[in-house]
Order: structure tokens, then C-alpha cells, then sequence
């Protein structure tokens, strides 16, 4: 699953990670304990992207750490995944107060940190979780949708930063913690990703590209 390549990766992490903890672009620098900058393998073929940090990975500095995070390992697991293989961050690295939705201010502010971190780690497979991030990664080239329920279980291709990748969109882990469906729904949406990382491409359904 990991790919070789040129070094260089943990330092553009790092510096990314450095300039994140530090940052204050937005207002959320003043409410936030830790910032998530985001964490996993910097050679990772598969990036996970959530929507903000909430209580428990302000503390940690982690992401998906809390609640909603021990779902998404359970389903991991379910699925034979090791999450040391990912790279799992948010569109927003700060928590906004009281978990609230992260507002348009704050998610153009962090954005470049995202696109960043896509061009080193170059994933060919995104998974989108949540309509905030699904919104964010589409929108980046040009793509909308007006329920993630029509999105969700389909294929996007897109380039970022120069990087092709395959976008899957899903559902967030914290709308599945009293939704016995929807925790089914992101699990097919998960096992579909990380099978296609594994050549089953025909159980592909592309509607870009
Ligand atoms: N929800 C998110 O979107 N991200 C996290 O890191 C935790 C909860």
C-alpha cells in the first residue's frame, strides 16, 4: 500500500504541521487548544479528510480521536485497514467553538494547508467525509452537489495541485454514531475506496472524467 519515493515528504509535513500549530489566519487561533495540522503516512495512497477537530483532538492535537474517531477505526477494522497507512486530516484544522459548522471565513483560510498536503502526499484515492469536506475537495475543481446522499457511493476524478486523484465521497463518522444505517452506508463507501486501491476497478462507478 505505501509507495516509495522521493525523501522530503515528513520535512514538507513537518513545516506544514509547524505553520499550522502556529497559525492565525482566522479566529479560531483564539478558542483552539491544539491545532490538528492532521497525521498518518506521508507516502499514503489513501487520505481521509474530515471536517474540523472537536473536543477531543482540540486536546490531543490529533485527528479523529474522539467519538466520531473510534467509529471510523472500528469501520477501518472491520475492513481489514490499517489506519497507520492513511493520511488523515480536516478541512479545518482548528476547532470552531461548541463544534459549530466551520464558517466560509475559516475553511478559505485553512484551505492552502489542505491543497498542500495533497501535493506531498499525492493520494490516488480521497475520501471525503461529510458534506463540508466533499463540498471543499469538489468545489476545488469546479464540481457541485446539492445532497451528499447523491453523491455518496459514486467516483469523482480530480486534479489537485497537480495531483490526480479518484474522490470518495461518504458520509461523517459522527452522523453514524446513533445510525446503525449510516454506519453501514460509510463502511460500503470505505470498502469500496480500499478495494479499488487494490485494483477492483470495476465495481467503479465514474461520473467525471
Ligand atoms: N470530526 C472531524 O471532522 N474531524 C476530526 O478530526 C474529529 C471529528
Amino acid at each position: 500500500m505505501n509507495r516509495s519515493g522521493p525523501q522530503g515528504e515528513d520535512d514538507e509535513l513537518a513545516e506544514i504541521n509547524s505553520e499550522v500549530s502556529n497559525c492565525r489566519k482566522c479566529p479560531l487561533y483564539l478558542s483552539r487548544k491544539k491545532a490538528v495540522p492532521g497525521e498518518g503516512n506521508p507516502r499514503a495512497e489513501v487520505m481521509l479528510i474530515g471536517e474540523a477537530p472537536g473536543r477531543v483532538e482540540d486536546e490531543t492535537g490529533r485527528p479523529f480521536v474522539g467519538a466520531a474517531g473510534k467509529l471510523l477505526d472500528e469501520l477501518l477494522h472491520e475492513i481489514g485497514v490499517d489506519r497507520g497507512n492513511l493520511y488523515i486530516t480536516n478541512v479545518v484544522k482548528c476547532r470552531p467553538p461548541n463544534n459549530r459548522d466551520p464558517t466560509e471565513e475559516e475553511i478559505n483560510a485553512c484551505k492552502p494547508y489542505l491543497i498542500r498536503q495533497i501535493a506531498v502526499v499525492r493520494p490516488r484515492k480521497i475520501i471525503t467525509l461529510g458534506r463540508h469536506s466533499t463540498r471543499v475537495i469538489l468545489s476545488l475543481n469546479g464540481l457541485g452537489f446539492s445532497e451528499l446522499a447523491k453523491v455518496r457511493g459514486k467516483v469523482f476524478k480530480v486534479n489537485i495541485a497537480g495531483v490526480n486523484a479518484d474522490v470518495y465521497p461518504t458520509y461523517h463518522p459522527a452522523a453514524a454514531l446513533y445510525n446503525p444505517s449510516v454506519r453501514n452506508l460509510i463502511k460500503e463507501d470505505l470498502a469500496k475506496a480500499f478495494n479499488a486501491s487494490k485494483g477492483g476497478s470495476s465495481i467503479l462507478d465514474y461520473l467525471n472524467g
